[in-house]
């Protein structure tokens, strides 16, 4: 097991692991754990976290380098969520998801790791959550609405810090079926960048995850 660019994270060759902050033998979707020098590694499956995928096709190092607080929006069961709890252990992560029958398990999650902290809102209205995340270093959005870019600017304006980092995993086919891929991308961009975000990165997620790309961001 070796360590790479991105803190917290490890790989054995192609494979990415993050360390289990979980209790011991804990498995949040049947992925694999590993112990190596009495440290227990959870498998990071990039056909299954959106996150992994963009890691594996070579995100920026420090996305979430120094990170003292994130907010991340559209938990689900908490799949992702989990590995990112792990490498951002100890620091709070604030996790925001919209359906009570997807709460269940990401609030069960959070009993079992100190950092996650699950909000049961919907993301197009920061207002309702701002005053309890506060400020935030890192904003993670992956919400597959038609308003995605908009959700992101919002949630950017109400909690992340001046020159904070993020990832948005835009799903192409949630905006429109009607036009391509591409006419699509460019719009998102040029949306974030009218709110003063800059878009660092975009990266295609084929072949792990069809029709999504990861905009990696910085600012406003
Ligand atoms: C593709 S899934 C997220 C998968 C998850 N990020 C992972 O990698 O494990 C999208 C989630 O966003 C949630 N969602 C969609 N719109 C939302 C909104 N406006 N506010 C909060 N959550 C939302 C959905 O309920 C769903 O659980």
């Amino acid at each position: 097991m070796e360590a790479t660019g991105w803190p917290g994270v490890a790989r054995d060759g192609r494979d990415l692991y993050t360390p289990n902050r979980g209790p011991p033998g804990d498995r949040v979707y049947g992925e694999t754990l590993r112990t190596v020098d009495r440290v227990e590694y959870r498998h990071w499956d990039p056909f299954r976290s959106k996150l992994a995928a963009l890691l594996v096709k070579g995100a920026a190092t420090d996305v979430w380098r120094g990170a003292r607080k994130s907010l991340y929006l559209g938990g689900a069961h908490g799949t992702t969520v989990s590995h990112l709890s792990d490498v951002l252990d100890p620091t709070p992560v604030y996790v925001v998801e919209k359906s009570a029958t997807s709460f269940a398990p990401l609030l069960a999650l959070a009993r079992r790791r100190r950092n996650l902290l699950p909000i049961l809102a919907d993301a197009q209205l920061p207002e309702r959550y701002r005053a309890d995340v506060g400020e935030v270093d890192f904003l993670y959005q992956d919400v597959a609405q038609r308003n995605q870019a908009a959700i992101f600017v919002e949630n950017a304006r109400a909690t992340l810090a001046a020159g904070g980092r993020g990832i948005l995993m835009l799903k192409v086919r949630s905006v429109t079926q009607r036009r391509p891929a591409a006419s699509v991308v460019r719009e998102t961009r040029a949306e974030l960048g009218r709110a003063g975000i800059e878009v660092r990165q975009e990266v295609g997620l084929a072949p792990f995850a069809r029709d999504h790309v990861a905009l990696v961001t910085s600012g406003p």
